[in-house]
């Protein structure tokens, strides 16, 4: 039994399950296609809804984030998509952690027997201390227990605290199985490769071990149910060697991806969302994954813009587009969206979805995947 199963969180939202079930359930490609009415591109899914809304780190905004138990309860709650960030352990497994310090999402510095861990590091040219995934053996990392990492934000999420391990990806890759049957459909996961260029480096390179997990699960091919992502382009081209599943580029507002900065390529993000720079993305990915920001920029008083022709263009290249993140606290939402005074209250999350929506955006990373739902059912009856 998965250690979601003996801790399966909360009850099934009816609304979203009722969306989900109006959306999930494989569609004929007909309602599929009119799901897609607002210009999706790339092959039709015939199981993925459009626009889908991917569970960010599973359903961060209620439980503490890259667990079985927020991944349990983002597909409870509806998500058509539940996402996993990859860092590796010192002997080679795949773990589920939004990057190799695990400082603020666990509970090692309350672990005497790891006290002598704590060490600096540079990772992709930044300097941080703490304990890394890549000094500690799964065994030692089990261990430990997983916490809220933003507790200032998010008090209700620490009555979570020490309740689940740290995920391996194939204990994720069995659990998304088990639930896929229950369920009598596929669970869709969409899973990074964090600091690929700084992991390869120090001769645990990412891409092997998750190509080897992915044949061996049956995700390799260009129709399973994953999307492969990265901000590192080389670590999408590395994967489109090894296998056949669908392939992501995430992109920050600015600046150069670290491994163009690791090797010397002088392009920017700037440049990569130019077209020459869409059509080299097309060459060896099917998707984009921008920063909210590059849909709709923000104004010197964080309301939102002009929104610029970036869904446009990444179209017009045949790529489909997934940006992060939506929150619905008013410290994460744009201000003309925020209500109140409270940063940690909920704000009009609603109609920051809806002005993304608008934009022709193919679905997006939400810590909120029920919120999302509704936004996205909101959406698709105007
Ligand atoms: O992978 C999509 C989104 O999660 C990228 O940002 O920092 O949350 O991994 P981050
Ligand atoms: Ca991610």
């Amino acid at each position: 039994m998965t250690q979601a199963a003996r801790h399966t969180p909360g009850r099934r939202t009816v609304l979203g399950a009722a969306v989900l079930g109006s959306a999930a359930v494989a569609l004929p490609a007909t309602a599929q296609a009119t799901e897609r009415g607002h210009g999706g591109h790339g092959p039709v899914r015939p199981d993925l809804p459009v626009p889908t809304i991917v569970g960010h780190r599973g359903a961060s905004g209620y439980r503490p984030e890259h667990t079985l138990g927020s991944y349990q309860h983002a597909l409870d709650l509806g998500a058509h998509v539940i996402e996993q960030d990859l860092v590796p352990t010192k002997d080679g497994h795949l773990v589920c952690r939004h990057e190799n310090d695990i400082t603020a999402t666990t509970d090692v510095a309350d672990h005497p027997e790891f006290a002598g861990r704590r060490t600096t590091k540079k990772v992709d040219g930044v300097s941080l201390t703490g304990w890394f995934t890549e000094d500690f053996t799964l065994a030692e990392l089990k261990t430990l227990r997983a916490k809220e990492r933003i507790p200032g934000n998010r008090q209700r999420n620490t009555l979570y605290d020490g309740r689940w391990e740290i995920p391996t990806f194939e204990e994720v890759l069995r659990w998304a199985d088990d639930e896929g049957r229950r369920r009598g459909r596929r669970v869709w996961l969409y899973t990074e490769t964090k600091h690929p260029t700084y992991f390869r480096g120090i001769g645990l390179g990412l891409e092997e071990p998750l190509a080897k997990l992915l044949r061996r699960y049956g995700r390799d091919r260009k129709d399973s149910a994953i999307f492969l992502q990265s901000f590192e382009p080389t670590s999408m081209q590395r994967m489109a060697k090894l296998v056949s599943s669908p392939r992501v580029v995430l992109l920050n507002a600015s600046g150069r991806p670290w491994d163009f900065q690791a090797t010397g390529d002088p392009r920017t993000v700037a440049d990569l969302v130019r077209p020459e720079g869409l059509k080299w993305i097309a060459s060896f990915a099917q998707g984009l994954g921008p920063t909210l920001d590059l849909i709709i920029p923000k104004d010197a008083t964080g309301k939102l813009g002009t929104p610029t022709t970036l869904v446009r263009d990444a179209h017009a290249k045949g790529l489909i587009l997934h940006p992060y993140t939506m929150r619905n606290e008013n410290t994460f939402l744009p201000a003309d969206f925020r209500r109140g005074t409270d940063p940690n209250a909920y704000g009009d999350a609603f109609g920051a979805f809806k002005a993304y929506f608008a934009q022709g955006i193919d679905g997006v990373f939400t810590d909120n995947p029920d919120t999302g739902l509704l936004a996205r059912a909101d959406f698709l009856r105007r």
